[in-house]
């Protein structure tokens, strides 16, 4: 039979794309979210692209008695945690919210896990725990610099995760720290779905083309990078989701914690992201100069050769191939 994977916040940008490739590497993916960031509209799309029923439970990953009677009702063989708050600027105006779903979450989960004995886990940690590396690619025991209070957030979750595993018994904890994931299912049927004004830069360039917005404003042309713009490594949502696949794997043979980037290891910078989107769309995206954004860095990509070497894993796809994908998604709606 099938293993079971429960996907907390599977609903959303990221989780979603995760639950069809699990489902097409032989998986029974459950998700578990409340829909703060998310709408169960994704679902019939994800069962349609999973080619079977993918069971949803509407609950809080910091409802300890909800996630007893997920871990009751299903027989999970291990768990995907990327249930959380992830916007940069808000996590500063309201720090009470991201630490109690980041963190207070991430505790609730991990009590439930450890009664119902399962003791798999692959968290959805980020770059930003960098903060600026002082030297580029920047690989796994890099210091760690958050600056940010979402940053501090995932950094705390890491620490306890690191922690916790020694404690045992049989703790298998893959910590997957994202750069900055971007692009859609290539059926263009699930993708990133932001209300209001896209944050991040290719939900932005999709949301422009679309007409719904007039201009970019790209933050800051004075960083110290080749074009003045910020850079940036951009890894496809697909590369990502089978990374998880590939980290859960490698945990079924390799007990404790480990600590990996998911990147493609080569930076782009603002421009060049926008002449690829151009090229993707056959549109041209104004845009104009603007101030840099406070809290953002000049330049940060991966050294993604620990994964390759633990679990084989290497991002196949490239920035067009990340640009295509989401203007399918957009040009399909980009909505659910
Ligand atoms: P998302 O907001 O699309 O998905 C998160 C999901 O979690 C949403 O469906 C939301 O409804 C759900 N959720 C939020 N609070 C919850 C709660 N208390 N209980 C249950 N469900 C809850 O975000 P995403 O881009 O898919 O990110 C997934 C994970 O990856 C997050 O942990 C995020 O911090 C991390 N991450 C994302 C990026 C990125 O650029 N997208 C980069 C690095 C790390
Ligand atoms: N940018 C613009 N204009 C915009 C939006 C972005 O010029 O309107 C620029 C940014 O200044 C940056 C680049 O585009 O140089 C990428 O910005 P994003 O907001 O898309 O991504 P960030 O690297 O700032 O942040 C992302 C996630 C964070 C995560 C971080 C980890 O959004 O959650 O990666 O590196 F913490």
């Amino acid at each position: 039979m099938a293993d079971t994977i429960l996907v907390t916040g599977g609903a959303g940008y990221i989780g979603s794309h995760i639950v069809v490739e699990l489902a097409q590497a032989g998986y029974a993916p459950v998700v578990l979210d409340n829909f703060a960031n998310s709408s169960p509209a994704v679902l019939p799309r994800l069962e349609a692209l999973a080619g079977r029923r993918v069971p949803c439970i509407e609950g809080d990953v910091r409802d300890v008695a909800a996630l007893r009677r997920v871990f009751h009702d299903h027989a999970i063989a291990a768990v995907i945690h990327c249930a959380g708050l992830k916007a940069v600027g808000e996590s500063g105006e309201r720090p009470l919210a991201y630490y109690d779903v980041n963190v207070a979450g991430s505790l609730a989960l991990a009590e439930a896990m450890g009664e119902a004995g399962v003791t798999t886990l692959v968290f959805s940690s980020s770059a930003t725990v960098y903060g600026q590396p002082e030297r580029l690619p920047v690989a796994e025991d890099a210091p760690v610099a958050p600056n940010s209070v979402y940053g501090r957030t995932k950094l705390v979750v890491e620490d306890f995760l690191r922690d916790l595993a020694p404690a045992g018994p049989n703790w298998r904890i893959a910590i997957l720290r994202y750069f900055n994931p971007a692009g859609a299912h290539p059926s263009g049927t699930i993708g990133e779905a932001p209300l209001g004004r896209p944050n991040n830069l290719v939900p932005l360039l999709c949301r422009i083309a679309g007409g719904e917005f007039a201009e970019l404003s790209i933050f800051g042309r004075d960083w110290p990078t080749p074009d003045g713009t910020g850079v940036r490594d951009y890894l496809h949502v697909q590369d990502l989701a089978e990374g998880h696949i590939a980290a859960m794997k490698y945990l079924a043979r390799t007990p404790g914690v480990a600590t990996f980037n998911l990147g493609v290891g080569r930076g782009f910078s603002v421009l060049e992201v926008v002449a690829a989107f151009e090229r993707a769309c056959g549109r041209t995206i104004p845009r104009q100069f603007a101030p840099r954004r406070a809290g953002d860095i000049a330049c940060v990509y991966a050294d993604p050769a620990r994964a390759n070497a633990s679990f084989g894993w290497r991002a196949a796809r490239g920035l067009d191939s990340i640009c295509a994908d989401a203007w399918r998604w957009q040009a399909g709606g980009g909505k659910y």
